[in-house]
């Protein structure tokens, strides 16, 4: 195993402090701290003269386009993808989701067809469907999720229809932790010639992916929850899919001869990034996945999962706790949701932040799922590399003292 203490001493963010004590940061689902390697890198490309990419002659632009083409390179590889070209960078997830559903999707789906998801999605996995869905006339249909808090390839099977063009659906969750079985899930879509997008904005930062293993068709996820800079995204698709898309932007990079009516495009993925990209955060993505790479993703999965047991055990001593999500490690990536019976979710993050503890309250951009579970909210702590077994131990003190204060405290504070 690596050594935290070593890894933390990367990430100047980490440094600061909180009356004396370090800053406990338990919001890593939502984004995360950037190491030195990921700062130096985007200010050393601006330091070192930049240019813009696949556009000019000179110097300058030909060294960007290298540098940019080589951080597609790095990504291909690091999530097992066949070929570079099959990397479009996008500005995040969301971003990533909207250009398969407007490239793809718009010209495949229509009157009656139906599109699956799942009452697990964030919304940035579900809106842009709804919103294809209406402008087509088109229905979504939901899968549920089963009782042990995952989905299942045996209920996906079950609710594809002739009817169903894509099934759209979460790798891990970002409000329970869940990872399903996403293996599972495309070779059922699949068993039935459905096309798979895979949301991976939870997955890849913290466990190792192979996109040609999972054998999806889409995979999506953003550069900010992975150590890299905000502005960064990913999607995946096989080449042939790319190849078979419109672009849904138009500009500069798109073209390949530009006619007064209109223009013949040219080849993916650069047919779909209109415009000049955020070279910058590409390169600062790389440098995050060299990080990464250099810790080693399974290290990584298996600090999480000490973590998740530690902090499972710790907050099972908490009076009146409710905790969300599967009851052990082995299927919950490092996200652990919760509330304490009689203080509301967004009262306990002040109660914690005051004490410099950074957690999330809320419902975390699944409002489906909370239904679903018959709750409102959560308050949520989501681990990462740089977190230490010390500082859950003081999370969990923290949530001891919150309970501890009579009941009446929590009637006083803010928005009572
Ligand atoms: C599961 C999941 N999907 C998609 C997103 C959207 O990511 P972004 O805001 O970077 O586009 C998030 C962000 O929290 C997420 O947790």
């Amino acid at each position: 195993m690596f050594d935290v203490r070593k890894v933390r001493e990367r990430f100047p963010a980490l440094r600061a402090k909180h009356e004396g004590a370090p800053l406990i940061y338990l919001d890593n689902a939502s984004t995360t701290q950037k190491p030195d390697v990921v700062i130096e890198r985007i200010a050393s490309f601006y330091r070192s003269g930049c240019g813009n990419v696949h556009r000019g002659v000179h110097a300058l632009t030909g060294e960007t386009t290298r540098l940019y083409e080589h951080a597609r390179e790095t990504v291909a590889r690091f999530i097992g993808a066949s070929d570079p070209s099959e990397i479009v960078f996008t500005r995040n997830a969301t971003d990533a989701i909207h250009i398969a559903a407007f490239s793809w999707a718009w010209e495949r789906i229509g009157e009656g067809d139906e599109i699956v998801v799942s009452e697990m999605e964030h919304s940035s996995n579900l809106v842009p469907w709804q919103l294809l869905a209406r402008e087509k006339n088109a229905a979504l249909r939901f899968l549920r999720v089963g009782a042990d808090g995952r989905l299942r390839g045996a209920a996906l099977k079950r609710i594809l229809t002739p009817r169903t063009k894509l099934a759209a659906l979460i790798h891990v969750s970002n409000s329970t932790g869940a990872v399903n079985p996403v293996e599972e899930l495309a070779a059922a879509a699949r068993a039935r010639g459905v096309p798979i997008l895979v949301d991976g904005a939870q997955s890849v930062p913290h466990i190792p992916v192979d996109v040609r293993k999972i054998d999806c068709d889409f995979f999506v996820f953003s550069g900010h929850k992975m150590l890299g800079p905000t502005g960064v995204g990913v999607l995946h698709a096989r080449k042939n899919i790319l190849d078979s898309m419109r672009p849904f932007f138009g500009g500069g990079g798109t073209v390949r001869e530009m006619g007064r009516a209109g223009s013949s495009f040219n080849e993916a993925p650069w047919k779909l990034e209109a415009g000049t990209p955020s070279v910058a955060d590409a390169l600062g993505l790389e440098a995050a996945i060299g990080f990464l790479e250099m810790i080693g993703m399974d290290e990584i999965r298996e600090h999480e999962r000490i973590l998740v047991e530690t902090a499972l055990d710790a907050l099972a001593e908490v009076p009146r706790i409710a905790l969300y999500g599967p009851e052990t490690s082995k299927n919950r990536a490092g996200v652990i949701s919760f509330n304490i019976e009689g203080i509301r979710p967004a009262d306990l993050g002040r109660f914690l932040d005051e004490r410099g503890i950074a957690v999330r309250a809320g419902d975390h951009c699944t409002q489906l799922l909370f239904r679903s579970m018959g709750i409102a909210a959560t308050a949520r702590a989501s681990f990462y590399l740089y977190n230490t077994t010390d500082e859950i131990a003081c999370f969990a003190s923290a949530l001891r003292e919150a309970a501890a204060l009579p009941r009446s405290a929590w009637k006083d504070v803010e928005g009572a």
